[in-house]
């Protein structure tokens, strides 16, 4: 089967890229925008760095913030019900994976109404038509949203977080800038620049990695080793790099998939809310132990990737251990809570059994028994 890559036709990155919004919503003829951003991004004021801009160019837009982290279905039905009323022609996506999942879901709706219970679009649903077009502008440095054919909602009655997978949702302008992302707080920084370097470990030992995508992977791991640490410190420099590292590995794992980390990562978020980056961190350690006797040599580059010297001459046990210290290290060092309290024994059954039905799942390098995911979530209580 051949190997199918899909990236944003358009992309920009590097401090002050925020300024092109404007000449790309002009290139493309956009008359009115449909901004969409969560409530906190609005309050801090970090919404209104894309907005003064649309203001300065007499760009029409409406503002849509109902979006709350881990984004329900409720929040994408309430807001295709504000974008049918917006007279809008394109979203303009602000914030983190939460925000930019949600537009993606709208835009998704508006262009196939059939899937309007959104429920459906779980897993590749078969939309025929592209969603509205999307101007992506992430304000955290992590999921990569703006340039994956992925997103996920939390179905609130069942649970459960839905991951929908759909080259039909792709933005076709990305604006990469880590001056957006400059008023992390120190935790956040951590947490999602963490889910970042889970996405590439992942997308690196995952089933269906190729060369082109361990090429994306590694740069990332290394690009996100060098500078999370500084970014958290909140270092222009650590921003730059983690807005590029976090971007170079949404261009890999979107196309190829994760694995048994994100899909025990959204259970966690299902049933306890727990932020995505938190959670993906806390697992990385664990879920590298469960697979390293199905990666090959591939710890070794991870270990190389994240700066450990001398892996040439170490014994597969030596650089298998080796990458997994340093994935534990840097976790430490930005703070990562390896625990999570939230966790109760008489959930562990269910968390399994949803985690085994997460699409993510089937990615992984090796297969897991309910027992064994057990065992991996009981790590973390
Ligand atoms: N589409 C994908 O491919 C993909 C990949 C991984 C994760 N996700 C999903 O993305 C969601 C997580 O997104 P996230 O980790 O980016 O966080 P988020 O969008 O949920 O935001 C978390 C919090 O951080 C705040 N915040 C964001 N940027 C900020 C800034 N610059 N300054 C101050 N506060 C800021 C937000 O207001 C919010 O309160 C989860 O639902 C996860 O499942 C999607
Ligand atoms: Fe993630």
């Amino acid at each position: 089967m051949a190997n199918r890559i899909s990236l944003n036709p358009t992309s920009y990155h590097g401090k002050g890229a925020i300024q092109e919004i404007i000449t790309e919503i002009q290139a493309h003829g956009f008359t009115k925008a449909f901004v969409a951003s969560d409530p906190d991004l609005v309050q801090f004021g970090v919404t209104a760095k894309v907005t003064d801009l649309l203001d300065s160019a007499n760009i029409p837009y409406v503002l849509y913030s109902n979006i709350k982290p881990n984004p329900t279905i409720e929040n994408v039905t309430s807001g295709v019900e504000a974008f049918k009323q917006s007279g809008a022609d394109c979203i303009v996506a602000i914030g983190g994976g939460s925000s930019m999942d949600t537009s993606k879901a709208i835009g998704i709706i508006i262009a196939n109404p059939e899937f309007e219970d959104v429920r459906s679009l779980e897993g590749v649903a078969p939309t025929k038509n592209p969603c509205v077009p999307i101007l992506a502008v992430p304000t955290t440095a992590g999921t990569a949203a703006e340039v994956t054919i992925n997103y996920v909602i939390t179905d609130v009655e069942k649970e459960r977080k839905f991951v929908c997978v759909d080259p039909h949702d792709m933005p076709i302008v990305a604006i990469v800038d880590p001056d957006m992302m400059a008023s992390m707080p120190k935790g956040l920084t951590a947490a999602t620049g963490m889910d970042a370097l889970t996405h590439a470990i992942e997308g690196y030992t995952t089933k269906g990695a190729w060369e082109m995508t361990d090429m994306f992977h590694l740069e990332a791991i290394r690009l996100i080793a060098e500078n999370l640490r500084a970014a958290v410190e909140n270092d222009p420099k650590g921003r730059e790099g983690m807005a590029l590292g976090q971007y170079i590995a949404g261009m890999g794992f979107s196309n190829v998939g994760l694995g048994i980390d994100h899909s025990m990562a959204h259970t966690l978020s299902a049933h306890y809310d727990t932020p995505h980056g938190v959670a993906c961190a806390s697992l990385l350690p664990i879920s590298m132990e469960f697979n390293r006797d199905h990666t090959g040599e591939k710890y070794r580059e991870i270990a190389r990737a994240m700066g450990v010297e001398g892996v040439d001459a170490m014994s597969q046990e030596e650089y298998r251990d080796a990458a997994i210290e340093a994935v534990k290290q840097l976790s430490h060092d930005v703070g990562i809570n390896p625990k999570n309290d939230r966790i109760k024994e008489e959930d562990l059954d269910q968390l399994a059994i949803d985690a085994l039905n997460d699409a993510c799942y089937p990615g992984n390098p090796r297969e897991a028994t309910k027992e064994q995911v057990i065992e991996m979530f009981r790590q973390l209580m």
